[in-house]
């Protein structure tokens, strides 16, 4: 089978995964739940949970103990998306090809669905230590998926994002604010794949720098397509970067020298991933994959 494909069967198997774990819209707060499951649902690529998957298989993980932390962070993504995309924020009206959260449900149900799909990815990911009491993993997973969503992680990077809007910024404050804001869900995926399957400390750090590389590459990727690609393929505005004045690699080097830039780092991140002992040949094929992102 061919990466393509094999993506493909693996989606739509997380898929399956996440909705599981959805919450059921009922109650007088229906509204609100409705908006979080629409802006779930809407689709993406379910790159977290994939590269959390596919690590926890890589260190010989076989339990469905990682399944509630693969919901999780998709819900941690997708509250940070319906937050970037806010009036305030991005003001941006498409995401995964469909009306914004805000734009759909209006700007109060936005702010409260980003919220809601924030906690309940803890009330998600607190499931585990009811399917496997004892499993001490489960706290340090659930340490590490706290902290790389907040100030010190995708948070944090989002506040440098927006206050750098229509400055001058140099090339270090642009690698911060991509390690932070994109990069630390990456990274968080790819560590509580490890903690939870049992990779030692030295292991987990490998893979966390792995994981903090392959993020800047993707975040690089991200700002060329905005640049390059359509509102059709993306499923997102195009133009969005330069509306908001937006310093992006793109801006700071030139397309060329960033898609360059893209490559050299993803190919330093499947590097130090394959230094390990243990192997997952599906999960570099992919992070190789993802240079040539159309979306
Ligand atoms: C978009 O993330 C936001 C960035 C961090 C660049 P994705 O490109 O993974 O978005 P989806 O999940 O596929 O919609
Ligand atoms: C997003 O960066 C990072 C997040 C934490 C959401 P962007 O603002 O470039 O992401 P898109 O292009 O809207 O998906
Ligand atoms: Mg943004
Ligand atoms: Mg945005
Ligand atoms: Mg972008």
């Amino acid at each position: 089978m061919d990466i393509k494909a094999e993506i493909a069967v693996r989606t739509e198997q997380i898929e399956t995964v996440i909705r599981a774990y959805l919450p059921k819209e009922e109650g007088l707060q229906k509204t609100v739940i409705s908006a979080m499951n629409y802006s779930v649902l809407a689709g993406g690529k379910r790159l977290r949970p994939m590269l959390m998957q596919e690590t926890y298989r890589m260190f010989g993980g076989r339990s469905k103990v990682v399944e509630p932390f693969m919901a999780a962070i998709e819900m941690i993504h997708t509250y940070s998306l319906v937050h970037d995309d806010l009036p305030a924020m991005d003001n941006d009206e498409y995401r995964r090809g469909k009306k914004t959260t805000h734009a759909q449900f209006g700007e109060a149900m936005g702010i409260l669905a980003g919220d809601g799909l924030l906690n309940y990815a803890f009330e998600t990911a607190g499931k585990a230590f009811d399917t496997e009491p004892g499993n001490a993993r489960i706290g340090k997973a659930f340490q590490v998926l706290a902290k790389k969503s907040g100030i010190h992680g995708m948070l944090g990077g989002q506040c440098v994002d927006v206050e750098a809007e229509g400055r001058p910024v140099t090339e270090e404050m642009l690698q911060f604010i991509y390690r932070l804001k994109t990069g630390a869900l990456l990274e968080s995926s790819m560590q509580i794949g490890a903690i939870l399957a049992g990779a030692t400390g030295s292991e987990q750090r490998q893979v966390e720098q792995a994981a903090a590389e392959l993020g800047l590459a993707f975040q690089i990727q991200d700002d060329i397509l905005d640049v390059t690609s359509t509102t059709e393929i993306l499923g997102k505005p195009t133009g969005s970067d330069e509306k908001n004045h937006k310093t992006t690699y793109v801006t700071l080097w030139g397309i060329e020298k960033a898609k360059e830039e893209v490559e050299r780092l993803s190919r330093h991140s499947v590097e130090l991933i394959s230094t390990l002992v243990v192997k997952n040949e599906f999960l570099t094929s992919l992070m190789l994959e993802l240079i040539q992102r159309e979306k």
